[in-house]
């Protein structure tokens, strides 16, 4: 047998497997049964095991990703809208911790005149999700029919949802195959797994955040750009406009980090009252968006107009309305103390030797992420229940420089033990030295591919 296989006959599985695990490359036809066959329980989980741990090891050429995009997006609904395909857009952030720019983007690229069919998923592991940020709001209502989402985008241009069963259902069996058999890390499987649950929203043109530092997924510079690349090279052969920004989460984003808090600091935000990093992000993020629907646009003068709506109070406004027809209690949203309430408060200090302070050399982002989750801010099983009200605050970042007895971070517990179990663990995610030192800052946004 040809490593490659070019013929339209049918192969049985194990045909597949041995073709991917000397290194070959699959046809379209031969994946399509392969994986429709086990959609339809023909293949059995551990042959789909083997295929990924094979192509883990083996990789996937340029077209092979495509076509594995390609039958997981039409695994399911693929949705259509009567807009111009140029005008509804959408992004995607490989994850992050504090990072709740998609609250603020979405209002934005409205006011810009585009369509936002958001759809977002929950938190596992260590980053938040947008879909738990948002069920922070009282009433707020993420779950929706197909009517009600086509209702918010004729009615307000956009609305946030939460994935369904009918959107790539492939892909949700390939995950949770892949998260016990630690293939998630592939540079394939990752972009077939993110662009064919884009490209069903039916949208002309992604954002993507794709995220590098100790918070990320793909902690190397070196390896999130290989991601951004295969994410560039499949969108263009389907067709769908792409812009990658490759962004530092080497610090966590914004002061706040757990769902209620980052609803509250991204109503700062909103109002043009946040902290100067996330509210970069938020504005360079939408002007990428707005750049795919008009790209003769100047990027200096769109950031210019989309922060203008922030001062002017109209971004908030849009988002309160989204929220509110979403069921989203809109006086929830005027005080944004509302949704700083957890019952203990513990501040994690510079020990008591750095007399004169010290400057953030270092921190491990991912370590606050788990704090976090331990806190109940995140989930350690798919069905856990969250709690909204717990996660941190006051959070520094890389060169920041922090004086005597002023709070590294501050711990928003459920209970006093809550926030003992975690207080080391914070304490040590921050490499600290002498205040002397001048430590370089990351630009926010390293690079952007299209
Ligand atoms: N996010 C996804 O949606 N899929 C992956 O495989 C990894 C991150």
């Amino acid at each position: 047998m040809s490593l490659n296989d070019s013929t339209k006959s049918k192969l049985i599985p194990q045909e597949v497997i041995r073709i991917k695990r000397d290194g070959g490359i699959v046809s379209f036809d031969a994946l399509n049964q392969f994986l429709s066959g086990f959609l339809a329980g023909n293949v059995e989980d551990y042959q789909v095991a083997a295929f990924l741990m094979a192509t883990w090891l083996r990789g996937m050429a340029a077209q092979e990703t495509a076509d594995l995009t390609t039958i997981m997006r039409d695994s399911g609904k693929v949705l259509a809208w009567d807009y111009p395909r140029n005008l509804v857009v959408d992004k995607h952030s490989t994850g992050g911790i504090g990072d709740k720019t998609s609250l603020v983007l979405l209002p934005l690229c409205i006011l810009e005149g585009l369509y936002i069919p958001m759809i977002s998923g929950r938190g596992l592991g260590h980053t938040g999700g947008t879909l738990d940020k948002l069920e922070a709001i009282p009433g707020m209502e993420v779950r929706v029919s197909a009517e009600k989402m086509r209702a918010m985008l004729d009615r307000f241009h956009g609305g946030f949802f939460g994935q369904t069963d009918e959107i790539a259902p492939l892909d949700r069996r390939l995950y949770a195959l892949r998260d016990v058999t630690a293939t998630v890390e592939s540079i394939p499987l990752i972009t077939a797994s993110i662009l064919s649950k884009k490209l069903a929203e039916g949208i002309g043109g992604l954002v993507m955040d794709v995220k590098f530092g100790s918070g990320a997924f793909m902690r190397e510079k070196s390896d999130a750009e290989a991601l951004a690349n295969m994410l560039v090279a499949t969108a263009r052969r389907l067709g769908l406009q792409i812009r990658c920004c490759l962004t530092d989460m080497g610090s966590p984003l914004g002061s706040m980090a757990g769902n209620g808090l980052e609803v509250a600091e991204a109503i700062d935000i909103l109002k043009n009252e946040g902290p100067a990093d996330t509210t970069r992000l938020s504005i360079e993020l939408a002007a990428h968006m707005v750049m795919l629907a008009r790209p003769d646009s100047d990027f200096d003068q769109l950031c210019a107009r989309l922060h203008g709506h922030l001062a002017s109070g109209k971004a908030f406004e849009v988002f309160a309305d989204v929220i509110s027809a979403q069921g989203g209690d809109r006086r929830s949203l005027e005080d944004r103390n509302w949704f700083i309430k957890a019952p203990v408060r513990r501040r994690v200090e510079l020990p008591s030797h750095w007399d004169d302070g010290a400057v953030i050399e270092s921190i491990d982002v991912r370590r606050l992420g788990v704090a976090i989750q331990m806190l109940g801010g995140g989930r350690m099983k798919v069905s856990d229940r969250i709690n909204p009200d717990v996660g941190l605050s006051a959070l520094k970042r890389v060169g920041d420089h922090v004086e005597r007895g002023e709070p590294l971070a501050e711990i928003h517990a459920q209970t006093v033990s809550d926030a003992d179990a975690v207080a080391n663990l914070v304490a040590a995610a921050f490499v600290v030295v002498d205040p002397t030192t001048t430590v370089p800052r990351e630009n926010l946004v390293w690079k952007v591919l299209s």
